[in-house]
């Protein structure tokens, strides 16, 4: 087996000594769409956070391309190719689009032919102020930004939030084929269940901290009654099932 670009393995984390993540394990590979899905306060965004290096690991480690990035610093983190963007987009709305493109960490080499060719409508809103954008304008924005760096992960939290299912449809399978295009691996986080168990390869839930399902996005597709379950704790497929239906085994 190949080793996966992005590696947690039995890593709990949290706020000022209250755990809200505990002994998670999970892997996305390149060119793969790994969504995690899981109820509010769930942990998925600290869950991101530890992986870019925002939030520390009390216990576990987060691997990239097999090294552990455990005295990485989030700068170095983003210089080596991680990128995320938060939850609430984490864009400018002072800086015109084309703007964003010339802010970089030190070091960082941003390429903006790589938005425009897959966000081609934000190319004649170059010089527009990103607060005048509508919002799903912004969040390709958000994206588009992050795919200027040439990530070889790609951390997305709630792409959706706030976007009409129709936007929400077009932005998705962009990141679907710059995955594709680049070998790139994606951990999306996304409460767009439909859309997002479609683009997804494999798929986790995360209820409470915990890993409570682990799927193929075919699989939970064709069977939502599978992630509603997991949702409220009553898994109706056993622990091997699980483990099988992914080919996590390990
Ligand atoms: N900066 C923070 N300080 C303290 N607690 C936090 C902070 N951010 C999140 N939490 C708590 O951690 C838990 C998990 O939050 P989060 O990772 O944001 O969940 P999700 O993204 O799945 O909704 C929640 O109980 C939340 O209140
Ligand atoms: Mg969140």
């Amino acid at each position: 087996m190949t080793t996966p670009v992005l590696e947690v393995a039995d890593l709990s984390a949290g706020y000022t000594g209250a755990e809200v993540i505990r002994h998670i394990s999970l892997t996305v590979g390149g060119g793969e769409v790994v969504t995690l899905f899981g109820p509010n306060g769930a942990g998925k965004t600290t869950t991101l956070r530890v992986i870019s290096g925002v939030v520390r690991a009390s216990r576990g480690r987060v691997l990239y391309a097999g090294r552990d990035l455990a005295r990485t610093s989030p700068t170095a983190r983003a210089r080596a190719g991680i990128a995320h963007v938060p939850e609430g987009r984490g864009i400018f709305f002072g800086l015109t689009v084309a703007e964003h493109f010339r802010l970089g960490y030190r070091g960082a080499r941003i390429d903006p032919r790589v938005v425009y060719e897959y966000f081609p409508a934000l190319e004649p809103l170059k010089d527009r102020r990103a607060g005048l954008l509508s919002g799903g304008e912004q969040q390709m924005l958000a994206v588009g930004r992050a795919l200027a760096r040439r990530p070889q992960l790609l951390l997305l939290d709630e792409l959706s939030l706030g976007l009409a299912p129709l936007l929400v449809e077009r932005l998705l399978p962009v990141v679907r084929n710059y995955a594709e295009d680049s070998g790139c691996a994606v951990l999306l986080v996304e409460q767009h269940v439909q859309l997002a168990t479609e683009i997804a390869d494999r798929c986790y839930v995360l209820s409470h901290g915990d890993i409570v399902l682990h799927e193929t996005g075919a699989r939970l597709a064709g069977n939502p009654g599978l992630l509603i379950a997991s949702y409220v704790g009553q898994q109706s497929a056993g622990p091997g099932q699980q483990g099988d239906g992914a080919g996590s085994g390990g």
